[in-house]
């Protein structure tokens, strides 16, 4: 069977990955967190103090870019995909409000979006990909042959937010906190100006504020079929 690229963007904590992830197992295709790549990178940052609560040293980020090594590779228990930084598993640390609240200010530069849409490209190469993120079917994969663009109202997407931190036994963050970041992303991810979330013009709208993960599954998977049997 024909191998396609499918295109999964939008805004923050709507579902996208969830939706991506299940779509990918369930035709055998490879999923990629283009998110999860972003957040490595800022992990790094803070680690290796290049970001602190005021500043970042851009010429210092510039100078290791080339050294951030980020792979994902399936957990053995859960089947699920899993982040690598530098051969380090950091799947749960990226997910951390530390980490989510400086991704916005690394994914803006322009080197930094540079190499991880390289690397995003050369993952996609062989087609079979379900990749996640802001840009995917603008700038990483123009050409891809599906283009999902997943829109949420804020609340539904923060409620949703701190019920899968609150599932990780992350007990310290409020709704308020959890919306207030998401709210700031949305602004700072549409009006960066290197690859801004933005949706492309051949993109297929999904709102799925009112819809069951079931219902968004046999939706797309009905997008995939529309394609593939055209
Ligand atoms: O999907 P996410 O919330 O895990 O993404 C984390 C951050 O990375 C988000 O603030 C926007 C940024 N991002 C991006 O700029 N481009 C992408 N392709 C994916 C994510």
């Amino acid at each position: 069977m024909k191998k396609i690229t499918i295109a999964v963007d939008g805004f923050s904590s709507n579902g996208k990955s969830t939706m991506a992830r299940g779509l990918a197992k369930s035709i055998g295709y490879i999923y990629i967190d283009s998110g999860a790549m972003y957040r490595a990178v800022t992990l790094y940052c803070i680690q290796n103090n290049i970001i602190d609560e005021q500043e970042i040293d851009i010429n210092k980020l510039e100078a290791s870019i080339n050294n951030i090594k980020i792979d994902f590779k399936i957990n053995n228990t859960t089947g699920l995909p899993e982040t690598y930084l530098n051969g380090i598993n950091v799947e749960k640390e990226i997910r951390s409000m530390k980490v989510s609240g400086k991704v916005s200010i690394v994914s803006a530069i322009g080197f930094v979006r540079k190499r991880m849409v390289k690397l995003q490209q050369e993952m996609g190469e062989a087609k079979g990909v379900v990749m996640d993120g802001r840009d995917i079917g603008t700038v990483v994969f123009p050409n891809a042959e599906l283009k999902i663009f997943v829109t949420a109202t804020p609340e539904i997407r923060a409620q949703r937010r701190l019920d899968e931190m609150r599932a990780k036994g992350d007990n310290n963050i409020t709704f308020d906190e959890v919306l207030k970041n998401l709210v700031e992303r949305d602004t700072l991810d549409q009006n960066r100006k290197e690859g801004p979330l933005r949706q492309a013009e051949d993109a297929i709208v999904l709102d799925n504020t009112y819809m069951t993960q079931e219902e968004q599954m046999e939706w797309l998977l009905q997008k995939y079929k529309d394609v593939i049997n055209k």
